[in-house]
């Protein structure tokens, strides 16, 4: 029987996980199957326990269900006990399940190794305090930044959120009236405003001179946040879509053992959208 995996989701209908876990099975000789299944909040752990009694071995999960697959995973990586979210799911040889999140080391690998950007004493700021910011935060101060400012809407939870990891870097939180004066080297947006097209109210001059601006969301136009970029003077201005083939790489190596290439699939996928 054919080595199962799948993506669980709501709305799930557009994901392009199961052409890039294909695409790493045939480029690595592995024999798997990976499905994109819309799977409700309620369903959730119906629709896991189902899976992994039907020989199922390997789940991603995504919106909204991050923080569900954590709650379900027996055990937890370090990395997803810190992001308090969960993305892959494995099912071990015990039969217990394990937790881990991609997407913080997606992002940073994309951000270091395909595009050689320096974290090393950089000043970043992370727009959003929800669940995207929230499992990247750990593997960016991982990287000695200057700093790492959160801001939010709801200031609040930007405050809360940087209090959590004080622990391992220089992080605060603050509104985004607050940011007047400051500039950064990196602004990553983890909002969904983009998704609706809109943007944070960010002031003029928080982009430094050849800063770079960095869109977790992606899509076959340019996000909201990615046009701020270009008409801000970002060195770069790019969206997720690296970022999404890297956390789907690091998951097909947790199950499998084997670390696929992700250079040629991010220039095809992008060659299709008509951005090089
Ligand atoms: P996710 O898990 O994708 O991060 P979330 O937990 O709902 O989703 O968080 C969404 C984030 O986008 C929040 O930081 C939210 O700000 P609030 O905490 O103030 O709600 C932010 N967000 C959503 N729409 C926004 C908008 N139009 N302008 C600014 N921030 C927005």
């Amino acid at each position: 029987m054919t080595d199962r995996y799948a993506v669980f989701g709501q709305p799930i209908g557009h994901s392009k996980s199961p052409r890039i876990h294909q695409f790493f099975a045939g480029q690595t000789g592995q024999q798997l199957s990976y499905t994109a299944e819309e799977v409700a909040p309620e369903q959730f752990v119906g629709s896991v326990k189902a899976f992994f009694a039907q020989g199922g071995l390997g789940l991603n999960c995504t919106v909204p269900l991050k923080e569900l697959a954590f709650a379900f995973a027996d055990t937890k990586t370090i990395r997803a006990q810190r992001a308090k979210a969960v993305n892959t799911l494995k099912l071990e040889a015990d039969g217990s399940v394990l937790g881990d999140n991609t997407d913080g080391c997606g992002l940073v690998t994309d951000l270091l190794d395909n595009h050689a950007f320096n974290l090393k004493g950089s000043r970043i700021l992370l727009l959003g305090a929800g669940g995207a910011s929230r499992g990247i935060i750990a593997p960016l101060l991982g990287y000695s930044p200057q700093t790492v400012v959160i801001a939010n809407r709801t200031v609040e939870k930007a405050v809360e959120l940087a209090a959590e990891f004080q622990d391992i870097g220089v992080i605060s939180g603050c509104g985004y009236a607050d940011l007047g004066g400051q500039a950064f080297d990196i602004i990553l947006n983890a909002t969904s405003a983009s998704l609706s097209g809109e943007l944070p109210p960010l002031p003029q001059g928080v982009l430094a001179t050849q800063g770079v601006c960095y869109d977790l969301a992606y899509g076959d136009q340019p996000t909201a946040f990615v046009r701020w970029g270009g008409e801000n003077g970002a060195a770069h201005s790019l969206d997720g879509l690296g970022m999404l083939v890297e956390q789907a790489a690091a998951a097909f190596y947790l199950w499998r053992g084997v670390r696929p290439s992700t250079h040629a699939l991010i220039e095809l996928l992008n060659a299709e959208r008509g951005m090089s």
